[in-house]
């Protein structure tokens, strides 16, 4: 089989990225681990930033989110008994997010690629790209037990984490950067309305709580748990009275429960390697770079990741210029670090720490400060909201 890119994964970053190709008229193939039940069930992110937004407006997957997105213009954070609302929109002069599920931008990015005569192999892992070094990669996979050959010009890695691309170059070729955080995320998906209209981020002296949303009548609350912590230690209702506690007072008393649709634990990570881009294998999303979940932004700057790889694909392909894909891993790094810097910041002060009350009289003083300062909040709210993708002539 022969494609001109070739893309592994079809999370958000694959499917994206196959759609901005059509679009210009450069054909791909998405090869997927998983099946596609699989792929939809995942429940993920939930916030989308502006450009991510534009991008799927950009390429008309944008008519269930139009209808069913929730626009958040501001959030709350909690902290010794008080609240300071962060006004997103009114900090960074109208911009804002939008609350509709992963989940769901996986499912209607599929049934656009299918509509489109996208081709996607669900159940073919890839085991190895080969050949990147020259025009004409190959990546290796399974299909029906077989092992076959995709041959390409381009291979787009963009199979998250635990995915065969970034494991094809050689560790010395590679530039790791990774902090793993003494603790984990328990979240509860319930079709209960949520507590509040906007998100609440909770610094607790019990450890962080999120209480957010997929709709009016669906709701997604996350605790920070340990590390060694199971599923299977939790009930339903003991999630929901570790939950009330952390969250202030006149919150936990409106907080309506439910049986859960869904229970996980999820760890938090930090991840980055340099380059994003082997010869003719790109890296996008997760399989380059993994933030902890606060910030919100892991889907995000798989959106932006794409966007750039697909402007330098198409000059290749429409004026035979490769400065751009020369730029690609540079351009991409640098909303990547800045996004890496923001999620950590933004982890850190919102966590419990072990038994650390210095680490805890500090997080105190900088949210007071952010709650008394314009300057502080904007800075936040400005990275919150997402930083604009670079124009890339
Ligand atoms: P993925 O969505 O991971 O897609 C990669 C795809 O590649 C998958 O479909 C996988 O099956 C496939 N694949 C892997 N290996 C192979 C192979 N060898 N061959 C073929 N296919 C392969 N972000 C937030 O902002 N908020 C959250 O609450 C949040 N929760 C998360 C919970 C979990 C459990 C995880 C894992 C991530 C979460 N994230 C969250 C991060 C966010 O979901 C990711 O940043 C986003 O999915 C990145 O998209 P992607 O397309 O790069 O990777
Ligand atoms: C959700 C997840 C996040 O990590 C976040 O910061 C906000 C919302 C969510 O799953 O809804």
């Amino acid at each position: 089989m022969r494609t001109q890119v070739g893309i592994i994964g079809s999370g958000p970053a694959g499917l994206l990225l196959s759609h901005l190709l059509q679009q210009q008229g450069i054909e791909s193939v998405i090869l997927e681990r998983q099946s596609r039940i699989h792929v939809e069930g995942r429940i993920r992110a939930g916030v989308l930033e502006q450009g991510t937004v534009n991008l799927l407006q950009q390429i008309g997957v944008n008519e269930r989110m139009d209808r069913e997105g929730i626009v958040h213009e501001g959030f709350a954070l909690a902290f010794a008994g008080r609240k300071a609302r962060i006004d997103m929109h009114g900090l960074t002069g109208g911009n804002a997010v939008m609350i509709y599920g992963q989940t769901e931008v996986t499912r209607d990015l599929i049934n656009a690629r299918l509509a489109a005569g996208g081709v996607i192999h669900y159940e073919a892992p890839a085991v190895a790209v080969e050949d990147y070094l020259t025009d004409q990669p190959r990546i290796i996979y399974e299909q029906n037990g077989s092992p076959k050959e995709l041959i390409c010009d381009f291979v787009a890695g963009c199979d998250g984490y635990h995915g065969a691309a970034r494991r094809s170059v050689p560790e010395n070729k590679l530039q790791l950067f990774e902090k793993i955080y003494p603790f984990g995320w328990l979240g509860i998906l319930a079709d209960v309305p949520p507590v509040d209209h906007e998100l609440i981020y909770a610094n607790h002296e019990r450890g962080f709580a999120l209480c957010s949303m997929r709709s009016h009548t669906r709701s997604r609350y996350y605790i920070q748990c340990s590390l060694d912590d199971s599923v299977d230690h939790w009930t339903d209702d003991a999630f929901w009275d570790e939950l009330r506690r952390r969250l202030p007072p006149e919150s936990a008393e409106k907080l309506v429960t439910g049986p859960r649709l869904e229970m996980s634990i999820a760890p938090l990570r930090s991840f980055v390697v340099e380059p994003m881009r082997f010869g003719t294998l790109f890296l996008a999303g997760d399989a380059a770079h993994i933030v902890p979940p606060t910030g919100a932004k892991g889907l995000n700057l798989a959106a932006s990741d794409v966007y750039y790889l697909a402007r330098a694909l198409t000059a290749f392909y429409t004026e035979k210029r490769t400065d751009l894909l020369d730029r690609y891993s540079e351009t991409a790094l640098r909303r990547v670090w800045k996004a890496v810097r923001f999620s950590w910041w933004f982890t850190t002060l919102m966590h419990k720490f072990g038994d650390d009350l210095l680490n805890h009289r500090l997080q105190l003083a900088e949210l007071d400060y952010l709650a008394g300062s314009t300057a502080a909040r904007t800075a936040m709210a400005e990275n919150y909201v997402g930083l604009p993708f670079e124009k890339f002539e």
